[in-house]
């Protein structure tokens, strides 16, 4: 790393001495344990076993991300980039081999045009921060991007976004309109400069393959001043198997405006034995009144009344989703750090054809083996089934009826292990109910489980076992564009995009 800071400091006008202990940290810095930790979702990847980088240098500016860049692929160090650090296997703070980090935690303006309805947010900020600065601007506009508030722009829009606004107006990447990266020479490129081949690659493709991109221009999208949320919770005693049922078969033909999650996990039940809780959990672009005729003509089973419903801002409504009090200002969005950590593991699915009864009853049996181990099923159909699948890398379109998130957390290290295998059972299990050929996941829930590029020199055809599950057929477009615009694979890290060679 001498080498490199001695080039870092030549391109940069830092002073070795002083302005640049706000950018550089070493292993002697006294913050290095804290920056690293800061953004940092997933405790599996901070145990002291986990590799720890050389240096994190956290740009204030673009001239250091090119010089991180530029001095980087000089002295061969492997680059890991991170903006709000929840990738799910730790990637953006963790590698096998020895390398950096590049933090754009200090890079987080927004700057929200009314006037256009779009705003530029820079990658470090969180999603918080950018709904928070919507709001300041307006009531009736929003960004459709993921529920939680400490997510990191950058990652999130370069993976895919999805929240509860995407059954209308699409992913988060399906939103970008222009961007501003560092290429791996070293060069700042916006959507024109870049060409649309690599604009179309950072939307949903991952950017970590294609450079740093330190900011994003999106579209912002309108809401009603008054939408209504609920959350109903049925055990298998109250008929949740029924209107799971149910819900497979409608949910996806659902109103637009309606978005309708569901969280299963297992649950103590009122006579003390186990069962399983299915919590519906709704957001809808419109008032209670709306809502109660759209449930009555699409899922009248789930039985909803006037007096579960609460209607408010659609901020409100980001504040209601990620568990804060809807009373309390909308200033909690900028809190950036998420204060309960844990270790925890996810996995992804798409779902074609409804689970049957027997499917669903051995499911329950793995899920009662795990107190904190739960499953997400969100509906896709509406403006989802009318983007094509390679309108962006991100494929999965049309066609499907539901995505299932699989999740496990835990406090402690020494749990690791049975947790993992419980997760990778229950994935298991449900292999006949899901995609197949490919079996497809989510990028942004990222599963190293999936495969791995075990060095630089990856084939295409190896990496196609997990790139196929994440893209489809965009992977074989994705690892053309790699080739072109990163031909010594600089930009490479455990599910970086391989090189196509014909
Ligand atoms: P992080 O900084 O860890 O980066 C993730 C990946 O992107 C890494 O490979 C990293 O190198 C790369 N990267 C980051 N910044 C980059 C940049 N500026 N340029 C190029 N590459 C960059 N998803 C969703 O769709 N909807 C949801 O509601 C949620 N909810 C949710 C809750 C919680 C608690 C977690 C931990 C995660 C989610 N997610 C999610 C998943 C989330 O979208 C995903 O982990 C994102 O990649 C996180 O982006 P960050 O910038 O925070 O991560």
């Amino acid at each position: 790393t001498k080498n490199f800071l001695k080039c870092f400091h030549s391109k940069t006008n830092l002073s070795v001495s002083n302005s640049s202990s706000d950018v550089i940290f070493t292993e002697n810095s006294s913050s290095y344990t804290s920056v690293l930790q800061s953004s940092a979702q997933n405790l599996r990847f901070l145990t002291p076993s986990a590799p720890k980088p050389q240096l994190i240098i956290t740009p204030l500016d673009k001239s250091h991300i090119q010089a991180a860049v530029i001095c980087a692929k000089k002295n061969s160090i492997n680059i890991r980039i991170r903006s709000g650090g929840h990738d799910y296997e730790g990637r953006s703070y963790v590698s096998n081999i020895p390398f950096i980090i590049v933090d754009l935690s200090k890079l987080r303006s927004i700057q929200v045009d009314m006037e256009s309805k779009t705003a530029w947010v820079e990658s470090g900020a969180t999603l918080g921060e950018l709904y928070h600065a919507i709001a300041d601007q307006s009531k009736v506009y929003g960004f459709s991007a993921g529920t939680c508030p400490t997510i990191g722009v950058g990652g999130h829009l370069s993976g895919g976004g999805m929240g509860t606004l995407f059954r209308k107006y699409g992913l988060a990447a399906d939103n970008i309109i222009d961007a501003n990266m560092v290429d791996a020479n070293g060069r700042v490129l916006d959507r024109k400069s870049m060409g649309e081949d690599l604009f179309w690659a950072i939307r949903g493709g991952g950017g970590a393959s294609f450079g740093i991109i330190f900011a994003w221009k999106v579209q912002l999208v309108p809401v009603p001043s008054t939408v209504t949320v609920f959350t109903i919770t049925k055990t298998l005693e109250q008929g949740a198997a029924q209107l799971l049922q149910k819900w497979q078969l409608v949910s996806n033909n659902f109103s637009e405006n309606l978005f309708l999650r569901l969280v299963i996990a297992g649950a103590d039940s009122a006579g003390g034995n186990k069962t399983i809780a299915v919590s519906f959990a709704a957001v809808f672009l419109g008032p209670t009144e709306q809502l109660l005729t759209t449930m009555e003509e699409s899922f009248p089973e789930l039985g909803v009344a006037q007096n579960d419903c609460s209607e408010m801002s659609w901020i409100e409504s980001v504040l209601y989703v990620a568990g804060f009090s809807t009373s309390a200002s909308y200033d909690v969005l900028l809190n950036r750090t998420n204060s309960n950590k844990s270790y925890f593991k996810g996995k992804s699915d798409y779902v074609k054809e409804p689970i049957s009864e027997n499917g669903l009853q051995g499911l329950w049996n793995i899920l009662l083996q795990e107190q904190s181990g739960y499953m997400i099923w969100t509906p896709y159909g509406g403006k989802m089934d009318e983007i094509s699948e390679y309108e962006i890398p991100f494929p999965h379109r049309s066609g499907n009826l539901y995505e299932i998130q699989y999740m496990i957390t835990w406090e402690a290290e020494e749990e690791t292990k049975e947790h993992v295998d419980w997760i990778r059972r229950l994935y298991g299990y449900t292999t006949p109910f899901v995609s197949q050929n490919p079996r497809s996941s989510y990028l942004n829930y990222r599963d190293l489980d999936l495969g791995i590029n075990v060095n630089k020199h990856e084939s295409y055809g190896q990496a196609s076992v997990w790139g196929l599950k994440y893209f489809n057929s965009n992977f074989k477009r994705l690892a053309q564009i790699k080739a072109k615009v990163d031909p010594s694979n600089f930009f490479w890290y455990e599910q970086s995009i391989p090189l196509f060679s014909s």
